[in-house]
């Protein structure tokens, strides 16, 4: 299958793209700055700006398959101009037109867990606006919605650190928002299979790992695997959200109050759909065991808080 990955230069993104070409795929990945010696070898690079429709419809022509990737964090806040609804719902609308018009047949949607146009933040409300652009295309569509998702090069645990200072620390409300992050050299086999078969056509999944944490925890884990401790110190939810929003103009605090917001709702599933990939929450790897550097050896049998 020939495959395009817009956002195949992100940190899911390559993970997908070496999975992809294992499996013998041809695999381009498409960002606005593409290189090709940072790509995994065999993968071909495109350049072009999905908030461009001209710019991306070279680079789609072809192709059998479109992935959807692109991403602006919704850890950090967006800089430069760029905003949620311009990249993930504009960014959405363009792919799925360009892949319509050029007879592309699959196209796999990364929406995230919890969107929701009417949702509570920005990028929440444009990942849920961008799933209703894909549901009516006429493509073969997948869409997946994951919680938070960890491995080298991700942005999750380090997220934690920058909103932390190690040995005593203050957390919004107290870091008990609870996430179930999933590991990405599980999540990428699925994205493949989504891919490959039909059976998942017109399935939207809702994927995560197999324990729940929340943030208190990854913050003890990340500073427990670089060997130092922390206590966390509660900041009331309310002065956290009026601090954050009072920072929102300033360049050099990156969060703001659209990431207050995010702290104030978990991150985890009802049902886990990794079911629908022959798995089980315990075949899946805990970001306990990632981050104590043995992740294959870290199949987990628990589903309660770390
Ligand atoms: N990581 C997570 O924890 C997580 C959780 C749930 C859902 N997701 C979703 O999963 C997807 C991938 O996330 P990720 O963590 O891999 O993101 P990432 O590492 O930030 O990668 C984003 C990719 O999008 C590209 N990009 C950004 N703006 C673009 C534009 N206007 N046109 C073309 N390419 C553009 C980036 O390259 P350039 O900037 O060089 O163009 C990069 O290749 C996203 O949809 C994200 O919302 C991620």
């Amino acid at each position: 299958m020939k495959v395009l990955v817009a956002g195949g230069t992100g940190f899911i993104g390559t993970n997908l793209c070496a999975e992809l070409h294992d499996r013998g795929h041809e695999v381009t990945a498409l960002s606005r700055d593409p290189n090709d010696s940072d790509l995994p070898s065999g993968v071909t690079a495109a350049m072009g700006d999905v908030s461009a429709p001209d710019s991306i419809a070279d680079a789609v022509a072809g192709h059998d398959a479109v992935v959807n990737l692109v991403a602006l964090s919704p850890l950090y806040q967006p800089r430069g101009g760029a905003d949620h609804e311009t990249v993930h719902l504009g960014g959405t609308e363009n792919l799925v037109r360009v892949a319509e018009d050029a007879d592309v047949e699959r196209f796999l949607q990364m929406s995230a867990l919890g969107a929701d146009p009417d949702g509570e933040t920005d990028y929440i409300r444009a990942k849920g606006k961008a799933e209703a652009v894909v549901t009516d295309s006429n493509l073969e569509w997948t869409i997946f919605r994951p919680s938070v998702v960890f491995g080298d090069g991700g942005e999750f645990v380090s997220f934690a650190k920058r909103l932390t200072t190690p040995y005593v620390t203050g957390l919004p409300g107290g870091g008990k928002t609870r996430f179930q992050p999933i590991w990405v050299g599980d999540l990428v086999p699925m994205l493949a299979d989504a891919l490959e078969g039909d059976d998942h056509v017109g399935r939207t999944y809702e994927v995560a790992g197999p324990q729940i944490v929340t943030l208190a925890d990854v913050t003890e884990l990340a500073y427990e695997a670089d060997g130092r401790s922390v206590t966390i110190l509660p900041v009331p939810m309310a002065v956290a959200k009026l601090g954050l929003t009072a920072a929102d103009p300033l360049p050099f605090v990156p969060f703001g109050a659209d990431q207050a917001r995010s702290l104030t709702f978990d991150n985890t599933v009802a049902d886990n759909d990794v079911t629908a990939f022959g798995l089980e929450e315990a075949d899946l790897t805990t970001l306990r065991s990632y981050l104590e550097g043995s992740p294959a050896d870290s199949r987990h049998t628990d589903r309660s808080t770390a």
